[in-house]
């Protein structure tokens, strides 16, 4: 149901009432919040017993309304899905537009569905929406699937690409990944018919087995990831990232926020002595040929959703674009390079403006049972774990931001899109321009609560590896090493809250 909508909808007198119970609630909050003493809230006290008024705090004004005006009620399966509110209907032509696009299945070429063939050479996945089924996130393989669903890895040689080996870098010397010279930067499990795929992956896992303070036991998951059935040379000396597919919703709000707001959070010598440092990651951007702030993949490796989809488009699918002209083949892979191609580009660049549009302007799910007991003191664990240190609760969008639907919204997205060493237990060993192996960027957590709906899973992080919350905070290590004692160190009933909590992102 539209928001919106819903507001006009109203009669001269319901709207009467409800001033009048909105002057209520205002008046029982403020005499709420002058009865509540000052409480200081220390890392690490989890007790959940100091629980000033919601209300009394700026942080969560926004806080049913996760994505501002594009904010919309929802919590069924296609929650993920939903254009902004407030299009007009020529803008939610083009949304429509981008949404076949990137639920469209590429074909191989030639082939009659004109403007749809071009996959491959070599691929990840046919379609945007195979990974980010319904806009939602992936996982890595259950029970006895053998290949990756709604997932990648990343490849490259140790160190990072400046130019110092110019035989391999060429003119991508820009400080990011080493390209293998055979397998390029990430592992292409799939290929078209008479084209060799790369190579397979498999992931298993060791259990480690952990307690809380209070005794109650948990296991974590810890996986192993492994290359095999090599196509070209052994896969020798190389860095692997497993990373699942993200959720979409927001993203075009996240890159709205003005950079020099969110450089200003980043405090990479600690300065405060917080223990909490967060460093802005500087990437490359080949569209636009310059260096610039990165917010986007798991590690903020690329710097616009123009950027992402180009790329994605190039890396999961094998579709060239003006941004990516030739397809992904290696000198090595001569049968991917002789393969017929669907044209020059493949994907036009009205194409690649549609999908853009079509993220930058999908819906972000309103919280659902927000202003439920156990949420809200569940909130206030979240305040005192300093949990939002790193998941900032609010950030605003430029006033000059187009499309003008995401100019000067409110958000509340739960991230700072910083870099934090989240610990060894976490890394993946594998820099990315200047995101280091422990390094990773600071999750979004709205919508985070409807996976379940979404996706039917509850899997979380990079790689998927955490089979539910709480599993997702018991791995925060590094400058999230207090966070994580502070769980550890809580009784259930503060852990339940502050699940509930997140569940209701
Ligand atoms: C093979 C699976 C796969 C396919 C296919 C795929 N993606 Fe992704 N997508 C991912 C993964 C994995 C990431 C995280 C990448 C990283 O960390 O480097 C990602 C990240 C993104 C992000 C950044 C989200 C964020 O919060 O930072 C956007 C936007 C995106 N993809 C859009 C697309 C579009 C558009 C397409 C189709 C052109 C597409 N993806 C196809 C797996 C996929
Ligand atoms: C030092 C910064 C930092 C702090 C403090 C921190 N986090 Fe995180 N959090 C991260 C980063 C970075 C990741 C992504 C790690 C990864 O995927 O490997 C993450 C991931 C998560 C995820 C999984 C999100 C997803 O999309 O899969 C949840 C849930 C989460 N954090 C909750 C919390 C809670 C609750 C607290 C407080 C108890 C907390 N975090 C404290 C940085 C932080």
């Amino acid at each position: 149901m539209r928001l919106i909508q819903q507001r006009a909808r109203r009669t001269p007198a319901q709207r009467i009432i409800k001033h009048r119970l909105t002057l209520a609630v205002l008046l029982t909050c403020a005499a709420a919040i002058a009865m509540v003493q000052p409480t200081t809230a220390a890392p690490g006290n989890a007790s959940g017993t100091a629980h000033a008024s919601i209300a009394a705090d700026t942080g969560t004004a926004n806080a049913i309304q996760p994505g501002g005006t594009l904010t919309r009620i929802t919590d069924n399966r296609n929650s993920f899905a939903l254009p902004a509110p407030t299009l007009d209907p020529k803008q939610l032509r083009d949304f429509n537009f981008g949404n076949r696009l990137f639920n469209t299945n590429w074909t191989v070429a030639p082939s009659s569905a004109n403007g749809f063939d071009g996959l491959g050479p070599t691929f990840n996945r046919v379609s945007c929406s195979a990974c980010h089924l319904r806009d939602g996130r992936g996982r890595p393989p259950q029970h006895d699937e053998k290949e990756l669903l709604s997932m990648l890895v990343r490849i490259s040689l140790p160190g990072t690409n400046r130019g110092d080996d110019a035989e391999i870098q060429g003119d991508d010397a820009h400080g990011g990944p080493r390209p293998h010279p055979d397998y390029g930067d990430q592992l292409n499990d799939r290929a078209i018919p008479g084209v060799p795929a790369e190579g397979r992956v498999e992931i298993t896992y060791d259990e480690i087995a952990g307690a809380f303070a209070d005794g109650t036991p948990y296991s974590l998951r810890k996986p192993r990831v492994t290359l095999h059935d090599p196509a070209f040379g052994p896969f020798d000396d190389l860095l692997l990232s497993a990373r699942v597919a993200q959720h979409m919703p927001g993203v075009g709000l996240l890159e709205a926020v003005p950079e020099a707001d969110i450089v200003a959070r980043a405090d990479p010598d600690d300065r405060d002595g917080d223990g909490i440092s967060g460093r802005a990651n500087r990437v490359w951007n080949p569209i636009m040929q310059r260096t610039e702030l990165g917010r986007f993949g798991w590690k903020a490796n690329v710097a616009t959703l123009q950027q992402q989809t180009a790329a994605a488009a190039h890396g999961d699918i094998g579709l060239t674009s003006s941004a990516f002209p030739t397809e992904n083949c290696p000198p090595a892979q001569t049968a991917c390079a002789a393969a017929p191609t669907g044209g020059a580009p493949e994907l036009s660049d009205r194409f690649l403006d549609r999908i853009v549009f079509y993220l930058q302007t999908l819906a972000v799910p309103a919280r659902r049972g927000a202003e439920r007991d156990e949420v809200r003191r569940g909130e206030n664990v979240f305040k005192e774990m300093n949990c939002g240190s790193c998941h900032a609760p609010i950030l605003r969008t430029a006033p000059d931001t187009m499309p003008v639907v995401l100019a000067d919204q409110t958000l509340a997205p739960y991230t700072d899109l910083l870099l934090h060493d989240m610990g060894e237990g976490l890394a993946d060993g594998r820099p990315d321009f200047l995101a280091d192996g422990r390094e990773w960027r600071t999750p979004p957590l709205w919508s985070i609560g409807l996976f379940k709906a979404v996706n039917d899973h509850t899997n979380y992080l990079h790689d998927g590896r955490a089979r539910n919350l709480e599993e997702a905070i018991l791995w925060h290590g590094g400058e999230a090493s207090a966070a994580q004692k502070a769980f550890i160190d809580a009784d259930a009933t503060t852990r339940r809250a502050l699940i509930a909590f997140l569940e209701s992102l």
